[in-house]
């Protein structure tokens, strides 16, 4: 079955709790949190992702686009995530480790994220024990970006990964994903769509989410 998840950096976060309703019939709720280090952009904290905890049950898919992730999973975790995604590139292969851990001790999803230069085989050593990977489109840090065809052979490759060795997890495409790129990125393996702009801009917001599910 294929997932959608609405990033909510394409909401008007002056009225969140209003534009999170809109999306209730979708999957996951993705939240895209930036540090204005790993990505240029800032975007929201922990007490975002508390407030959010409080006024929806959907399932809270927290993208971590920060340094050293390392230093913040329990928090996040405590805030009421369900998953949290760090990215391969945001620190050292065992402060990653030390991460995935944390977050399993803390009973939240795990998932790594990739940017675009990243290698599909990079999520070798994490892969028995990750319930999702994120594989970018675009390069991390803005909404409404053009999505990167180039991706669709690292999306094969992460599935064919997954198929090897834990066919159970999910696998998550993020960036530019649009009522065109969905079939491709749906094509090449991927079970979770994120999409902000193209449910956000919509017109009709359900109808939206319902057409990137085919
Ligand atoms: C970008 C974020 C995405 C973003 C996607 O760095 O990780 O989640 O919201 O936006 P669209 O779907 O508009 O490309
Ligand atoms: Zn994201």
């Amino acid at each position: 079955m294929i997932k959608i998840a609405p990033s909510i950096l394409s909401a008007d976060f002056a009225n969140l709790e209003r534009d999170i309703k809109k999306v209730s019939s979708a999957d996951y709720l993705h939240i895209d949190v930036m540090d204005g280090a790993f990505v240029p952009n800032i975007t929201v904290g922990v007490p975002v992702v508390k407030s959010i905890r409080k006024c929806t049950d959907m399932f809270l898919d927290v993208h971590l686009m920060v340094e050293k992730p390392v230093r913040y999973v329990e928090t996040f975790a405590r805030a009421g995530a369900d998953l949290l995604s760090v990215h391969l590139e945001a620190d050292h292969p065992t402060r990653i480790a030390e991460a995935l851990k944390i977050m399993g001790d803390c009973g939240v999803k795990k998932a790594v994220a990739l940017r675009p230069i990243t290698k599909a085989e990079a999520v070798l050593p994490y892969i028995e024990e990750l319930d999702m990977v994120l594989v970018m489109t675009v390069e991390p840090g803005f909404g409404g970006q053009a999505f990167m065809e180039d991706q669709l052979d690292t999306i094969r490759k992460v599935r064919s990964i997954i198929e090897k060795y834990n066919p159970a997890c999910e696998l998550e495409v993020d960036g530019g994903v649009a009522p065109d790129t969905a079939p491709l990125v749906i094509e090449a393996g991927a079970n979770v769509l994120v999409a902000g702009s193209a449910v956000y801009g919509a017109a009709d917001i359900p109808g939206a989410i319902a057409a990137l599910r085919t």
